[in-house]
C-alpha cells in the first residue's frame, strides 16, 4: 500500500549490509570456507532441502497495466524456478478497500482466472489492508451490514475459514498473521497490528510448536526502510513512522518469537521494497511486490519480484530475491 519514496533496497543490520536491488541472496548458518587438513574431521553433509516455496506478495491483480500477463509471467518464472508451494503476501487484488462493488468483483474473477490457467502448485494465501472490502464505506460505496463487507470477501474468495492460521509442510510450521486492524479515529484508515484474540491464538501456537518456523504478515512487523528511505518524520527529537506502515506491536511479537526459539523467517510485503534485517537470530524480510510499482513504471518502487526460499532439514534456509520477469512497459 503506502507510497513511499523510495527504490528498491536490500539490507541487512546486525551484520554486513549487502547490496543490490535485487538478486541478493542470504542463507542462515552458512558454513565458514576454510582450508582442510589431514587432521580435519570429515565434513558433515550439507543438510538437505525440505521444501522450495515462493513468497509471492503485493499482486494487486486488476484488469489494466496488463497485470494479468505481468501475474502470469511471474507464476511461470516462480514454477519454472522449481518452487513447490506458493505463499502469497497479501494484496491479492488492487484495491477492495475503498473501491466499488463491480470494480472489486472484476478484480477478484482475473485472481482466479489466473490462478486457475496459469498455476500448477498449491497457493496458500494472506490477506493485506486492500483485500479487506470496503472499510472505507464512502469510497466503497457500502453500508457495512453486507455478508461480504471486510474481510468476509477476502476469507470467501480464498475459502479460508479465518485469516490467521498455521499449517505444516515438510518438517516445517508456517504462520500466517493478520496485520491489518481497523483505526478507530479514522474509517480509511487501518492500523497495522494483531488484535487481542489473534495474539492469544498466535502465542498457544507458538507454545505447541516443535518444528522450525516461517511467519508471513502482510504489514512488516519489523523493516529497514522507513526510517531511511522517506516514510518516517521527525518531530520532538523522535522519528515518528505511520502505524500503517510497520507493526505497532512489533516489541510484543518479537519477544513471542525469541521466546518460542523456533522462529526463522518472518516474510512480509506490504512496502514493495526489499530489504532484510536479522536480530537475536530471527530473519525478517520484505520481499518487494510482484506488481513492482503498482504495475506501472515508477522509480521509486522495487521491480516486479518474488522470494525463492529453501527450507533445509536442520533449520536453516536460504533467501534469494529474484525477478519475476515481467518488464513494465
Ligand atoms: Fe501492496
Amino acid at each position: 500500500m503506502p507510497h513511499l519514496d523510495r527504490r528498491s533496497f536490500t539490507a541487512l543490520t546486525g551484520l554486513a549490509a549487502l547490496g543490490g536491488a535485487l538478486g541478493g541472496s542470504f542463507g542462515v548458518n552458512a558454513r565458514r570456507a576454510s582450508a582442510t587438513t589431514a587432521t580435519d574431521p570429515p565434513a558433515a553433509p550439507a543438510p538437505s532441502r525440505a521444501l522450495r516455496f515462493a513468497h509471492f506478495t503485493d499482486i494487486h491483480i486488476t484488469p489494466e497495466h496488463r497485470a494479468f500477463d505481468g501475474t502470469a509471467t511471474a507464476l511461470a518464472t516462480v514454477q519454472a524456478a522449481g518452487a513447490e508451494m506458493i505463499l502469497t503476501g497479501g494484496d491479492l487484488v488492487m484495491d477492495s478497500f475503498a473501491t466499488k462493488r463491480a470494480a472489486v468483483d472484476a478484480e477478484w474473477a482475473l485472481f482466479h482466472k489466473v490462478f486457475a490457467e496459469h498455476c500448477k502448485v498449491p497457493v496458500e494465501h494472506c490477506f493485506g489492508n486492500h483485500d479487506i472490502f470496503g472499510w472505507c464505506k464512502s469510497k466503497a460505496g457500502l453500508d457495512g451490514t453486507e455478508p461480504d463487507y471486510g474481510y468476509a470477501r477476502a476469507m470467501s474468495e480464498t475459502k479460508l475459514a479465518s485469516r490467521w492460521r498455521s499449517f505444516d509442510r515438510n518438517g516445517w510450521h508456517f504462520i500466517v498473521l493478520s496485520s491489518v486492524e481497523r483505526d478507530p479515529h479514522d474509517e480509511c484508515g487501518y492500523l497495522a497490528q494483531i488484535n487481542p484474540e489473534q495474539r492469544a491464538w498466535l502465542e498457544k501456537d507458538l507454545a505447541a510448536n516443535p518444528l522450525p518456523t516461517v511467519v508471513v504478515s502482510h504489514i512488516p512487523i519489523v523493516t529497514v526502510t522507513p526510517s531511511i528511505r522517506g516514510e518516517s518524520s521527525v518531530k520532538d527529537q523522535q522519528t515518528v513512522i505511520s502505524g500503517g506502515l510497520v507493526h505497532l506491536d512489533a516489541a510484543d511479537i518479537h519477544k513471542m518469537f525469541r521466546k518460542s526459539g523456533r522462529v526463522k523467517l518472518v516474510l512480509s510485503g506490504h512496502t514493495h521494497l526489499i530489504d532484510r534485517c536479522t536480530a537475536d537470530g530471527i530473519t525478517y524480510a520484505c520481499s518487494g511486490a510482484v506488481c513492482g510499482g503498482w504495475w506501472k513504471k515508477n522509480a521509486t518502487y522495487c521491480d516486479p519480484c518474488y522470494a525463492l526460499i529453501d527450507l533445509k532439514t536442520d533449520g536453516s534456509f536460504d533467501y534469494e530475491v529474484r525477478p519475476t520477469g515481467w518488464t513494465i512497459a
